[in-house]
């Protein structure tokens, strides 16, 4: 298993709510320290947008292969990790093939198979939520949405969905150093429980394939090479948790941003559907914080002004590129309508660039347009406190809860 580095010790917020939008700390960390060593936490950290560019992107010297890592999901037992030959974190040339043999399931060929029951399922959620009513957005749609459209992808069972979510719920809490142990038993339980139940649909399915992501990975070959049942079982925990808390935590903070940064927003984009998908885009830049990835260093550089030294751990602030000026023009502002916003960091960049973007960025467009078609109106609710209303995440603070007045 990897050394877990602390990301929470490189900045100790004070606030939920202030790692929540840490946009003073990055305005202070682009124009005074854009990079910089941690000594508490032994990592270099960077900041502005053609640095983390660049550690995203040069694989030569910035390596996704390495002793230590910021990110803390799934089990580390034999069931909860990737088998060593189908493991995407690696670099090219070998990353390339494995990639080729995931992205069997996220052809746009499918994501056009999958709209139909996507938008059935963002209707289902969004037809429950009573007219006239103060509704939590959060436990209404934001959460439960992805987790659903990945079940109903893999073709996993209706009946079966809500024993999967309590698995994904587990296996993707966040790294606590106080209860890491026990967190650390309870996800290797939940891992052995999910293999038992996966593995014999994989097997199920390899006779009779059908329209789902677990039936293109049976099928997809690369090079005369494919994926056993065993690796399917233990990759598709990996789709988990690389596509359902980060697709909940961009919608969430959608409707907060709708609620709290612009009020006026929610009726343009009711008057003009077509601006969605920017206004989608714009909220992955402004909004989702905190993204940021780690490498390792391969060879000794000055690339980015200090000397960084083989075997450095450097943190690439995703979100923090996407505040920096020299690439968005008043970027500490909420803009829909700004040329670049599709430039954002926060899928990635470069070889290793989210396979799942096409899909999260459909999953959120389709849920926000039938809620704007749904709904005339929202409005915050004046008790709501936002700092009780977060827990640590993957990506930093998430909201647990988020009540709306909704009007029809
Ligand atoms: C990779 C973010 C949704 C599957 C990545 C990376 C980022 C990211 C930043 C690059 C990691 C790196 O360079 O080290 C996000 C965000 C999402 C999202 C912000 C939602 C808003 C999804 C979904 C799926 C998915 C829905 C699929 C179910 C993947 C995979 C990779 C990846 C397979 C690895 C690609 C590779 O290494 O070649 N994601 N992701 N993601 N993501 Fe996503």
């Amino acid at each position: 298993a990897k050394e877990i580095i602390s990301l929470q010790e490189v900045k100790n917020f004070q606030t939920r709510s202030e790692e929540f939008f840490p946009l003073n700390w990055y305005k202070e960390m682009l124009n005074d320290t854009p990079v910089y060593f941690d000594e508490k936490t032994n990592t270099w950290n960077v900041f502005k947008y053609k640095d983390v560019k660049q550690i995203l992107t040069n694989h030569e010297i910035f390596s996704v292969e390495g002793p230590r890592t910021s990110i803390s999901v799934g089990a580390n037992n034999e069931e909860g990790t990737i088998p060593d030959n189908t493991n995407i974190m690696v670099d090219p040339p070998e990353h390339q093939k494995r990639r080729s043999l995931l992205s069997a399931a996220f052809t746009p060929r499918s994501l056009k198979n999958w709209q139909p029951r996507i938008q059935q399922i963002a209707t289902e959620l969004i037809d429950d939520i009573q007219k006239n009513s103060t509704v939590d957005i959060v436990q209404a749609l934001a959460g439960p949405l992805p987790s659903m459209v990945i079940t109903a992808l893999f073709g996993v069972p209706v009946e079966d969905r809500s024993q999967f979510k309590h698995w994904v719920d587990i296996l993707f809490q966040p790294y606590d150093k106080e209860n890491q142990e026990e967190i650390e038993r309870r996800k290797q339980e939940a891992a052995k429980e999910y293999y038992q139940y996966l593995y014999p649909i994989v097997v199920e399915k390899r006779s009779h394939p059908s329209e789902d992501i677990l039936s293109d990975l049976i099928k997809a070959e690369v090079d005369g090479e494919k994926f056993t049942d065993d690796e399917i079982v233990r990759v598709s925990m990996f789709l988990l948790g690389a596509g359902v808390e980060t697709t909940s935590h961009a919608l969430a903070n959608t409707f907060y941003s709708l609620l709290y940064d612009d009020q006026s927003l929610y009726q343009e984009l009711r008057n003009d559907s077509d601006l969605v998908p920017k206004a989608v885009e714009e909220m992955l830049r402004y909004r989702f914080q905190i993204a940021k990835r780690d490498r390792t260093v391969k060879q000794d550089n000055d690339l980015l002004g200090p000397k960084m030294k083989k075997g450095d751990a450097v943190i690439a602030w995703m979100s923090a590129a996407n505040m920096d000026e020299e690439m968005f023009e008043d970027p500490f502002s909420l803009n829909i309508y700004r040329s670049n916003n599709k430039k954002h960091l926060t899928f990635g960049k470069g070889q290793h660039f989210c396979l799942g973007a096409p899909l999260a960025r459909l999953e959120i467009t389709l849920a926000l347009k039938t809620f704007l078609q749904n709904f005339s109106r929202i409005d915050p609710v004046e008790s709501f406190e936002l700092e009780n209303s977060l827990t640590d995440s993957a990506p930093g603070q998430s909201l647990t809860h988020l009540p709306m007045k909704v009007y029809p």
